[in-house]
């Protein structure tokens, strides 16, 4: 018989019902688990750039990440990407299919900060990447930009070792600005943009990525030295 489910595990099977969960054995605690263990990868990838920033910030006296937002795909998030794709709802199938349940974004005060803290992230050897997306290379044709990247972390159980994926969003405040204001307007929505807005959109981004650069070009007249080249503090 089943133990005594808490509050959260009840919200798990009251979502998923008695369907999936006759056919799972012990769905309901299996979920609730692999969620807690996404939300430790996303707390060892935090802590990774904390460190980051805590360095840098020592050696050049200022912050390469602005703030930082983790979150876990919703439950409901989880079903329709699955129904969607037309993969099994079950919770192998999470861990197999989904790339973005664990979901990290970081907000960097220029762009250069955003590659020094990718490669820095990259270079730790219990970091494995999976998959990049470079959209401020190359920007998505609305003009959305933001560097992608999907890993994998070791988290360091009681009596076992699990690896998660973790999908990492770096960007600049200015394309945090035009991507958040973005995705409240259209992201996902059935509202059916005309051009002309959707061209308004596309400038808007253009507009804070010359942000981007004028900023940049300030900072470097205030901090000339290249900040990789100069030597120990
Ligand atoms: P999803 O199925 O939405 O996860 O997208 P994907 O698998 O094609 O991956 P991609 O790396 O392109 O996008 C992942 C995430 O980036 C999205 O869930 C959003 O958070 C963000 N994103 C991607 N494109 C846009 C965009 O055009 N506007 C905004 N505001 N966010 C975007
Ligand atoms: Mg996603």
């Amino acid at each position: 018989m089943e133990r005594n489910l808490n509050f959260e595990e009840k919200r798990i099977r009251e979502f998923f019902g008695p369907e999936l969960i006759r056919r799972s054995q012990n769905f309901v605690q299996k979920f609730h688990k692999l969620m807690a263990y996404y939300r430790c990868a996303m707390m060892e990838i935090e802590t990774k750039f904390n460190v980051l920033n805590e360095e840098f910030s020592l050696r050049y006296d200022r912050n390469p990440i602005n703030g930082m937002k983790t979150r876990l795909k919703s439950m409901e998030s989880i079903r329709a990407k699955l129904e969607k794709k037309g993969l099994p709802l079950s919770v192998d199938s999470v861990e197999k299919n989904l790339c973005d349940v664990a979901g990290v974004r970081v907000v960097c005060s220029f762009p250069e900060d955003v590659y020094m803290l990718a490669d820095a992230l990259l270079s730790q050897d219990d970091i494995t990447l999976v998959t990049k997306k470079d959209y401020i290379q190359n920007p998505k044709s609305n003009g959305y930009r933001s560097l992608h990247l999907i890993v994998t972390v070791p988290i360091f159980l009681a009596k076992e070792k699990k690896v998660m994926k973790v999908e990492i969003q770096l960007r600049t405040i200015a394309m945090d600005f035009w991507a958040s204001l973005e995705h409240q307007l259209r992201y996902k929505k059935d509202f059916d943009f005309s051009e002309s807005m959707i061209q308004e959109l596309k400038t808007c981004a253009d507009l804070s990525a010359e942000l981007d650069v004028r900023m940049d070009r300030i900072r470097a007249s205030v901090q000339p030295e290249d900040e990789k080249a100069s030597g120990d503090t």
